[in-house]
């Protein structure tokens, strides 16, 4: 397995280009099996999870071709000989769960493995059949599969009120909503950038939809959606990490294709830990405003709020923070996991369940650490950045799901790392 050594080497100075959204591009995908014909995204990431979703997509009879080095993802769905999504594929990603709304509401069933556990907390996708139930489907959960049946004359347009905001829920009950009978209204839908660029999409393709980035969504369902193509938003998230890469160890970074808007609230607490942020024509600057970082308290939230997504790597950055950080996990249980990792480079850290208390220190100390998830992954590469002598990180599969060219990314700013292949 391969590893990834960092060595703690000083200010960074220069450029990082930002890819586009992983979360976007794996809801985007799935948007063509709404339609027969073409969908094309540009800006999509090189990622393991996008091959992930690829290979489902292909095994439904959906052609996906890359093109450009895997920046243009090229799909047709005309024709889906298989309305089944194996165990086999969809136990590796949980997105997956996102064929489900689409294939019910173009071909009137669908029967998709249930996801299974997650090593960030249990993840249920009840809601997911909830907002699809609501539009007339029925479900029958067999043998670890959801069965699903839309009623004669398909999908009917429903009012789906969700008790929580769900990023992937919203998304399926949306797809799904587009082709089916009458009007459908989705509440407390999720707000994210996400959410918005699909919703960009699927008017591309001929949707009818009123509200995506309120937590109210309507949605006048149409006979049928044509092709487009459609440029995947920006990583927030990616977007995000490597602006904390000169907030840990100094210098200055922009980040090219960052918007304020994409990362609003992270920089709310960027400013209090003392980092100044700047959106220039090309992306966000990003530099220390003085020697000290402050500590600062984080609640993760939906958005508009923190992002749970950044919160592993916010913690990095606290970790050698003046003063104590409480850090309060709300989205996810047990996604704390890289406390102890970043414990063993010398950071102080106390959890107890969904909170994290930091309590700054000088420096951290370099150390052999394991990658459990992957924001983890990234959060220890960042600490690694600003630590004392060389970082090895193992496991660095869970990097790939989610950042192209991470080490290529760092040295391009002067960062000491790389990637070490293994057997
Ligand atoms: C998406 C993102 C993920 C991010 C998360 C929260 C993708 C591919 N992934 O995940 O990176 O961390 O949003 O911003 O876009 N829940 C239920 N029942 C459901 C669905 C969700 O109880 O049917 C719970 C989850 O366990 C979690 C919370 O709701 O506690 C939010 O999850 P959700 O917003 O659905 O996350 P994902 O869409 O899985």
């Amino acid at each position: 397995m391969d590893r990834i050594v960092v060595t703690g080497n000083g200010p960074l100075q220069g450029t990082i280009p930002i890819a586009g959204a992983k979360n976007a591009c794996l809801t985007l995908m799935p948007a063509t099996l709404l339609s027969d014909e073409p969908l094309t995204l540009t800006n999509a990431p090189r990622l393991s999870d996008i091959r992930t979703m690829t290979q489902l997509l292909q095994s439904l009879g959906c052609e996906v071709t890359s093109l450009q080095d895997g920046q243009v993802i090229a799909m047709s769905s005309h024709d889906i000989g298989n309305l089944t999504a194996h165990y086999d594929i969809v136990r590796k990603m949980r997105a997956s769960i996102l064929v489900l709304g689409p294939m019910l509401a173009r071909h009137g069933r669908a029967v998709v493995s249930l996801p299974g556990g997650c090593a960030i907390g249990a993840r249920p996708v009840d809601l997911h059949l909830k907002a699809l139930e609501a539009m007339g489907a029925e479900m029958d959960l067999r043998d670890g599969y959801v069965h699903a049946k839309a009623p004669a004359g398909g999908l009917r347009g429903g009012e789906i009120d969700f008790p929580f905001v769900s990023v992937g829920a919203t998304e399926n009950a949306l797809m799904a909503a587009t082709l089916a009978r009458g009007t459908t209204v989705i509440r407390n839908a999720a707000r994210e950038p996400e959410i918005v660029d699909l919703a960009i999409c699927l008017r591309k393709m001929g949707a009818r939809i009123e509200g995506e980035g309120t937590s109210t969504i309507t949605v006048e369902g149409v006979d049928r959606l044509h092709g487009a193509t459609h440029p995947v938003v920006t990583d927030r998230i990616e977007l995000g990490t490597y602006m904390l890469a000169p907030a840990i160890c100094g210098g200055e970074v922009e980040c090219l294709g960052g918007r304020i808007e994409l990362v609003g609230a992270f920089c709310e607490k960027l400013d209090a830990a003392g980092i100044d942020v700047t959106q220039t024509e090309k992306g966000l600057k990003v530099s220390r405003r003085g020697d000290l970082i402050r500590a600062v308290n984080v609640t993760t939230e939906p958005f508009p709020g923190f992002p749970t997504d950044l919160q592993a790597q916010m913690m990095a950055l606290l970790c050698t923070a003046q003063g104590t950080s409480v850090l309060e996990e709300k989205i996810f249980e047990n996604r704390f996991m890289h406390a102890p990792e970043l414990m063993r480079m010398g950071a102080r850290i106390d959890v107890h369940g969904g909170t994290a208390t930091v309590t700054g220190v000088k420096t951290l100390r370099g150390a052999p650490v394991m990658a459990t998830d992957l924001r983890a992954s990234v959060s220890l590469i960042l600490a690694g950045l600003a630590a004392e002598g060389e970082t090895v990180v193992s496991r660095v599969y869970h990097l790939d799901r989610g950042y192209e060219h991470v080490v290529r990314k760092l040295r391009g700013v002067g960062a000491k790392i790389e990637r070490i292949k293994g057997e």
